[in-house]
Parts: structure tokens; sequence; C-alpha cells
């Protein structure tokens, strides 16, 4: 059966353990310009082989692990605000390895660079609602290209995992409930950030679903609900991304840290993956010197909060001592190098740099990812769009004013103008809560020509009785989330649930828009005629909401998590206490160890648990209303040289243009089967009456379930469901397919 690309080439730990050490002493330098390594026409593999060669021991442990803070490390670092800083080493021509934040953006740790102007992307969960890997990439192309004309060569992005705790504080970084959306969004954006000849992470590997006690979680899973959900989502991005890193999470799974599990990282990603690239640790998540580096992990990243400098002077002793072999040593640093080369950073480093960054072409795809992540969640007699005549408008709340809301910790960017207040202590800095500066308020306001005026909302009364002589009223609602510490509740915080009861009650034409970090619930839902998830959408999201509000643009979001009816629906309604999961990196962990069974859902996360429960929620999976309406026929699945594929054609049927997401689900009806899984989808664009085919590819591994014991994927002899629909849970065409046995890989 057809395969998305698998990489090879990489040595497993058993294979590299049993070849002889690499020669300790570096060899005869060759003289400058006749380098092996400088010869492009050669392999990323036999260049950094090259290179490993001529190193000393100092120069390879310099580049394994950074004992000292980024501001202190000597020389200082050429960039000021990254997050790591390896030295260059000249003798060689070999460029030093400035890492930084930069999931959303590229950030600017501490304003450490006044007047950064960094253009602040939308939330990767509103990436993950456009449905759009091309999106993907042109997000993640413009981290590239910004973060290379700052000088940084590795960025630390490509959030994978998948949301099963939507409570979760990271939950805005990561893209979606689903392995096939998350793994297509987040290669994507890779790509994207590698094509500017730099490296990127994926992270945090893996299973990093809450926040609270990010240090002493244990994420418990079976091997087979593991590798069809939480693995398969950053197998997938792995493949198409090809990150040149992969950073581990700072959580233990299934009782053993993730930077240093033998299965994690020697196993599934260097083994049966094939990975070449290497494995960073999360900053502080370094545990062990042995275990760590006999388990696969490569660098141990912000050594600084670790207790102990282990990639430093204890593993030159592992080393001398001879329980960690050389050839280990030598592998780490093969690792890297093959990454810089074949990503293109060394390359890159010996040229002057052509990069060019138009900020304001950046700015405009910041936007348009925003204008395709909104999700129109209720439109009741097609209040929306508004007309541009509307005379009265009053917009209420979230300081809408000033900007749109931005999530929390180190993926926050604060580009000049945001507005700060204080927000949360993440590892002993205060994390701020920032607000974009693109302003709905004046976006509406250059969208009519009527009277649009602004309530804050704190005095809920006044905001209400303002309303009552608005001929629409626009209220913003917020949920702000950050690294580090997860939602407390679904609850939209404070007091803003009364304010929309009291403003909706004051006046029918409400429309709330908001902006969250996650699901919410809504008791509030029947009171209003309509409602707009718009996420954090970064730069250009004033701008992006006010051209839905108007209908210069059609809603083409579509959810990518469930909204749940209540808390009582989750796996776990109840979430582990914050108070006893206070430790963080860089501190003692106090306490022991708190075990989150993710076994209650197993493989079937969100959307997958709510069918196999029979649960309602609020909002599926997948589901986003638009301006227009579609129709789905002629549903067709195949299987031809050996490839599977499903077609059908869309429709519109209403009368604007717009864009439609349609799904197909598989299922395999029975004890032994499995409830519906997304297996494809595609976005389409087309005017009034306009229909398309559309032919969608379907990764086999989304059919199989895996075979511990065979250690593959494997799709099981059967008649197989596809659904095809526009959200989770709501068939709309349906047809079968009768397969043979299939081994779908590892
Ligand atoms: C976060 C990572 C981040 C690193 C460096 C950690 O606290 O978990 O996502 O890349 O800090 O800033």
């Amino acid at each position: 059966m057809d395969r998305l690309n698998r990489r090879t080439g990489a040595m497993s730990l058993t294979l590299l353990l049993s070849l002889s050490a690499a020669p300790t002493q570096p060899q005869a330098e060759p003289s400058h310009g006749q380098r092996p390594w400088q010869n492009p026409e050669l392999s990323p593999d036999l260049r950094a082989e090259s290179v490993v060669r001529q190193m000393t021991e100092d120069e390879k442990f310099s580049w394994l692990s950074q004992l000292l803070p980024v501001p202190d490390a000597p020389p200082a670092s050429p960039q000021p605000g990254a997050a790591a800083y390896y030295q260059p080493i000249p003798r060689l021509d070999l460029p030093a390895r400035l890492e930084n934040d930069a999931g959303l953006g590229v950030t600017n740790r501490g304003n450490a660079r006044p007047g950064d102007d960094a253009t602040a992307l939308p939330s990767s969960l509103l990436l993950g609602a456009t449905f759009d890997p091309a999106l993907a990439h042109q997000a993640g192309a413009v981290v590239g290209r910004e973060a290379r004309a700052r000088g940084f060569n590795v960025q630390l992005a490509g959030g994978a995992n998948l949301i099963r705790e939507p409570r979760g504080g990271r939950t805005f970084e990561y893209v979606s409930e689903d392995p096939l959306l998350t793994g297509l969004i987040a290669g994507q954006s890779v790509a994207g950030i590698q094509s500017a000849r730099i490296v990127s992470t994926v992270k945090h590997f893996a299973v990093n679903a809450q926040e609270n006690g990010r240090v002493m979680a244990s994420s418990n899973l079976a091997e087979a609900a593991l590798r069809e959900a939480d693995l398969l989502a950053f197998e997938i991005a792995i493949e198409i991304g090809r990150p040149g890193s992969v950073m581990t999470s700072y959580n233990l799974v299934n009782g053993e840290y993730a930077s240093e599990s033998g299965f994690l990282i020697d196993r599934v990603l260097k083994q049966d993956w094939g990975y070449a690239g290497w494995v960073m640790s999360d900053w502080g998540g370094t545990h062990s010197t042995e275990k760590a580096v006999l388990a696969g992990l490569d660098v141990q990243s912000g050594a600084m909060l670790d207790p102990a400098p282990y990639f430093g002077r204890p593993l030159r002793e592992a080393v001398a001592a001879g329980r960690v072999p050389q050839a280990r040593i030598d592998d780490m640093v093969r690792r890297i190098l093959r990454s810089l080369f074949a990503t293109g950073v060394i390359d890159a480093s010996q040229r002057p740099d052509t990069n060019t960054v138009d900020p304001a072409a950046h700015r405009l795809v910041a936007r348009t990812v925003a204008e395709n992540g909104i999700v129109l969640l209720k439109n009741a007699g097609d209040l929306l769009p508004l007309s541009t005549d509307t005379r009265r408008i009053l917009v209420i709340g979230a300081h809408a004013d000033r900007g749109v809301l931005s999530g929390g910790g180190s993926s926050s960017v604060t580009p000049p103008g945001s507005l700060r207040l204080p927000g949360t202590n993440l590892m002993g800095f205060e994390t701020e809560k920032v607000y974009h500066p693109s302003s709905p308020l004046n976006a509406i306001r250059s969208d009519v020509s009527g009277e649009v005026s602004y309530a804050d909302g704190t005095d809920i009364a006044a905001a209400a009785q303002r309303a009552r002589d608005a001929d629409v009223v626009i209220l913003f609602a917020e949920e702000w989330r950050t690294e580090a510490l997860d939602a407390a509740g679904l609850a939209l915080p404070g007091h803003q649930e009364t304010l929309i009861e009291a403003v909706a009650a004051a006046n029918p034409r409400t429309i709330v828009v908001l902006e969250t970090g996650g699901p919410v619930t809504m008791p509030w839902l029947d009171k209003v005629p309509a409602v707009l998830e718009a996420w954090y959408p970064g730069a250009g999201g004033g701008e992006a909401i006010a051209s839905i509000l108007f209908g210069r643009v059609d809603p083409a979001g579509r959810l990518p998590l469930t909204f749940p009816a209540d808390e009582g629906q989750l796996p776990r309604p109840t979430q582990s206490d914050p108070a006893l999961l206070a430790s963080s990196p860089g501190r003692p962990i106090e306490g022991g160890t708190v075990h989150i069974p993710y076994d209650v859902e197993g493989s079937d996360v969100g959307y997958r648990w709510f069918a196999r429960q029979g649960l309602d929620p609020l909002f599926r999976f997948g589901f986003g209303l638009s301006y227009t309406r579609f129709a789905l026929s002629d549903l067709s699945v195949e299987r031809r040289d050996g490839a599977l594929s499903a077609s059908l054609t869309v429709t519109n049927v209403g009368k604007r243009p717009g864009t439609d997401t349609p799904q197909i689900y598989v299922s395999l009806p029975g004890p032994a089967g499995f409830v519906p899984r997304l297996a494809g989808f595609a976005r389409v664009r087309l005017e009034p009456g306009e229909s398309r085919r559309v032919s969608l590819p379907i990764d086999p591994r989304l059919l199989a379930r895996y075979d511990v014991a065979r250690g593959s994927f494997h799709i099981a002899a059967a008649d197989y469901v596809f659904d095809a629909g526009e959200e989770a849970g709501k068939t709309i065409l349906r047809t079968r397919l009768q397969l043979d046995a299939i081994d779908a890989g590892k």
C-alpha cells in the first residue's frame, strides 16, 4: 500500500552501540575550500560524519548542553532574546546555533529587542480551524523568514500534541484533537519554517496534554492507543515537515520522563520512524545523564534550570568510565550536524543573507489565516453578515478598542503597540497578558458610516443600558490561557456570562465574538442570535473579525475540537487539583508523580469519545457555518494500485461565494471495530451554483489498529464504513468498502 514518505538512514541506538567507537582524536584537517562538508553535492549524512571526525571532544560537548543562561553565555549571544545559544566553531566554519521560540511568530523574550516588529500569527488552534495545510505552510514561511532575518537558525515551534484535555493551558498552541488534522497542519507549518533554510522542532514529544503539574504529571496510556492517536499526529507531522529537531515534553509517559524514555525516543522515533535529526529536551526537562543519553536524548536544553549539568561533566565522566560509549557522543553531534546540513543552515551561513522580509505582506498572511480560521457557530435569522449601513453599533468588552487577545507563555509575540497587562507567574517570570495591536473597534468603524461606540463592559448595568439604544451590539468575550497553568473549567471567566445575559436581554440583536484558547461552555447560547469564535486571531485579527462580520469574507473556519455541553461529558470531568501540582521546571519537584489515566478514552480522543459514549456536545468537531449553503453528492471510495481515496461532489447551492470543508470519516462497526475517525478533508471554494468533484487521499493508518505484538499497524479484513459530512457525527452520505487484511506499516 502506498504510504506517506518515510525517512530512513538513521542508525538505531542498538546498532550504533554495536559499532566500534569513532576516533576520539580529530583527524588531520583538510585545508579551507577542500573540506568535504563544504561540498553541497554530498549527502547530509556524509557531510555530518566528516565534520564529526574533525571535532575535538570540547567542541562536541559545547554543542550538547548550555550551562549558562543565554545573556551570560560566553561570548554573549549575537542576538538578544534567544532561548539558547551554542557557540560557533570558527576553526571548522560552523555557525552558532541560535534557538528561539517561534510557535506563533518570532518571540522577543523579555523584550530584549525593543521595537522588534515580528508578526504575531494567530494561535495554532485557529490554524487548525482553517483545515488548510497550504496556509499553514505560508504562516510557517513567515516565521522562517523573520527568524532568519534576525539571525536565529533553530526555531522552537511545531506544537503537535493532541488536545486530550480541552482545559489545557497550551491548547491554543496545539492544532486539534485529531491526529490527521494535527499532523498535516503542524507538518506543513514546520516545512514552511524550514523553507527559509533554518531548523524547526516539533514539540512536545509526547502526550503533553495538561499544564498543571507538567513536570510531575504522568500521561498514562497503553501503547496501541498512543500509536493510533498522539504518536500518529507526530509521525505524520514529521513525515511532512521533516523537522531538524524534536523537543521532548516535560511530563512523564507511563511513569517515565519523556526526555529519558527509551521507548519514545529510541524505539518509536529513531528506530520505527527512522528519525535522523536530533532530540532536545525542554528547558529544565532533563533528569539524568546515562539514562537520558542511552534513551536517545541528544541535547540537554536550558541546563541551568536542571539540578545538574547532566550533559556536561557528568557525561564526560560517564564516557571515561565506559558507561556511555564514545560512539553515542558522536551520534549526538552527528545528528545535530546532519539537520544543519539537511535544512541548509550551514550552507546559508556561508553566504550573504539575501533573505528579505516584507512586514506588510507578513501581516496580510496573519490576517488571511485569521479570516480562514474564525468559526461562525450560530447565525439565527441570518443576522450576519451585517449591513455596512447599520446606523448605531455598540462594541463591548475584551479591550476590543485596543486589540485582540494573545495566549501567554513562551510562544507569546508582543509587537510594538501591544496592550500589556499583568498576567501570571511562569517559571519565576511574570507572564504578561498581551493584546495584539489590531483593534476590532477601529476595523468595524472603518467598515460603516454610522456611529460605532465602545463600552468596556466592566459596569454591566451601564453596558446593558447603552445596548438598548443600539441597532446591533457586538460583544467581545475572552478567555485567557497560558503555558504552565490549565484553565480552571470551561466557563467564560469573571462576570462575562452575566454581562452577555444582561446585554442580550437589553438588545436581542447581540452578536458574541469569542476570543478563547479552547472551547467554552455557553449557558447563554439560546439568548443570543449569533456567535463567532475568533480564537486568538493575531496581528490582523481585528480586521479579520470585521471582514467576516460585514461579509467581505465568507466564514470558512471549522472547529478543530469539540465544544462540550458541560464538563461532565469529558473523559475526566474533574481536573487535577492545581494546588497539588505547583512544581515547575527549574524548581525542586514537590510531591510524587500524579498519574493521569488517558486509557479512559484511549485513542478515542475528542469527537471519537463523544461518538463512543453517544454524547451530544454543544458544537461538534468539524462544524462551522458559512453565509452560503453547500450540498454533497456522489460519494465513492476506491482502492487503486494499493492507494485508498474517496471522491465526492460539492455544490454551492446558496447565493454567495463560499468555502466548504467536506470531511470523510471511516469506521468499523462491531466490538473489534472503531468509532468514526477523520480520514480526509478538502477545502473547496465555490461560486453560487458551482460544483466540483474532489478526491481525497486516505492514509491507511486511519483504518488500522496498532498491533503491539506485530509492532505495526494492521488493517483487518472487513467491510469499512465511509461517511461524508460537514461535521463529526452527522452523516450526509455513506458508502462501504470491503478490504482484505493489510499490513499498514510501523
Ligand atoms: C516551553 C517550550 C519552549 C521552551 C524555551 C519551555 O518552557 O515548554 O515550549 O520552547 O520553554 O523557551
